[in-house]
């Protein structure tokens, strides 16, 4: 159903659902290969992001995230699903410049010659300018280290449908004995931020009351919200469990999951305290409105994105007409993710859905095979006691 839906081909279905990434393609991916780390790929359902229906792909090693991915979107169905928003495609490239006597005057140079500095930068990928991207913006501040000040450039880059690390990295390297030229200084780090503040997706969506569990089930999530907007120890779990969802996409479209989880947790601390990534209001109707926003340096071109074949059939899936689109797509996984775990948070707690899904590795551990894993599962789900010893016990009943 997925593969008629999406249009793929007879090799795309291979490629997802037997052939996967050759021994031959990783070795050319990364170095020292001797094998392949297998992760399950399921498909989230239900998603309605601005108007349009969406099957997701989620790579993921944890029971139960995708069902609760798929059961947050379902919910949001009745409001009218997923509608996004987001900034352009711009990345920063962060330049040190140290050694410098006079570091103020030496940000007035460097930003009185902005306009040279963009078009040597930009003569390094004309593809990308072709494109309709390339440098908007040269930003320097000085900042005090225990090494005294500094002085860091930013050169802001319209990246479009790449993810850009390559982009700004190239461009950051070729500038820096200009920027020496400049300053009088000596240039060290060349390097793209992770910090990807002007790259944001943004999502919202209204939780009817009605469909959720009622007006207690919307004040109680509203007070979850409330303590990870204040308490970075509960926001930590909380952005944990967004990006449950956000990684999970990532990961199935060949993206780069690191970049994002930086770009998340960094831009959840920007304002010096670290805080949730979402935000559960309860509006004049009596329903939830949850919205989120967060960064989002993914590609649609480069990378393992075109190499690896699951991650290109994954695309497909998903019908991404650009990074933009995945990034939106990203915002709205995340705050279905986010809202599923804390409308279970927020009632019975998450271990008896968590736990049912996951009674099937506990099976497993315990050494069940074929049939026997299922009805295992299945029998430790409805005494409500799932570990392992008593997964042995009834294996032995069963044998
Ligand atoms: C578990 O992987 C994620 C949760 O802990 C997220 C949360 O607490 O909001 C359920």
């Amino acid at each position: 159903m997925v593969a008629e839906n999406a249009g793929l081909s007879e090799a795309e279905v291979e490629a997802i659902g037997r052939v996967g990434l050759s021994l031959d393609q990783a070795d050319k991916m990364v170095e020292n290969v001797v094998g392949l780390f297998q992760v399950p790929l399921g498909i989230a359902t239900n998603f309605l992001i601005d108007g349009r229906e969406l099957l997701v792909p989620m790579a993921t090693e944890e029971p139960s995230v995708i069902a609760a991915a798929s059961n947050g979107a379902k919910m949001a169905l009745a409001g009218g699903g997923f509608v996004t928003s987001s900034t352009k495609p711009v990345m920063r490239a962060l330049i040190q410049v140290t050694g410098v006597d006079d570091p103020w005057g030496a940000r007035l140079a460097i930003l009185s010659r902005s306009e040279e500095i963009t078009s040597r930068a930009n003569e390094k990928d004309p593809m990308l300018v072709s494109y309709g991207g390339g440098v908007v913006g040269v930003e320097a501040e000085v900042v005090e280290t225990r090494k005294g000040p500094m002085v860091v450039v930013h050169l802001l880059v319209d990246c479009r449908d790449a993810m850009g690390a390559n982009a700004v990295n190239t461009m950051a390297e070729a500038l820096a004995p200009f920027i020496e030229e400049i300053t009088g200084g000596r240039v060290y780090l060349r390097i793209i931020s992770n910090l990807a503040d002007l790259r944001l997706a943004r999502a919202r969506a209204v939780f009817r009351a009605g469909e959720i569990g009622g007006p207690e089930v919307v004040d109680g999530i509203v007070l979850a919200s409330a303590l990870a907007e204040s308490d970075p120890y509960r926001a930590a779990t909380h952005n944990k469990g967004i990006m449950n969802g956000v990684t999970a996409v990532t990961m199935a479209t060949g993206n780069d999951t690191r970049a994002i989880e930086a770009g998340a947790h960094s831009y959840a601390a920007r304002g010096g305290r670290y805080r949730s990534l979402s935000v559960y209001e309860k509006n004049r109707d009596g329903d939830l409105v949850g919205s989120i926003e967060l960064p989002v340096a993914v590609g649609t071109v480069g990378g393992a994105t075109r190499v690896h074949p699951v991650a290109r059939a994954a695309v497909r899936v998903l019908g991404l007409r650009s990074a933009d689109d995945l990034g939106r797509i990203l915002a709205s996984v995340g705050l279905a993710q986010n809202f599923a775990a804390l409308r279970a948070l927020a009632t019975e707690g998450i271990q008896r859905g968590h736990m049912s899904l996951h009674a099937r590795n506990v099976a497993v551990q315990a050494g069940a095979k074929g049939d026997e894993i299922e009805a295992v599962a299945a029998k430790m789900a409805a005494e409500k006691r799932i570990n392992v010893d008593r997964a042995r016990e009834l294996l032995s009943e069963m044998r």
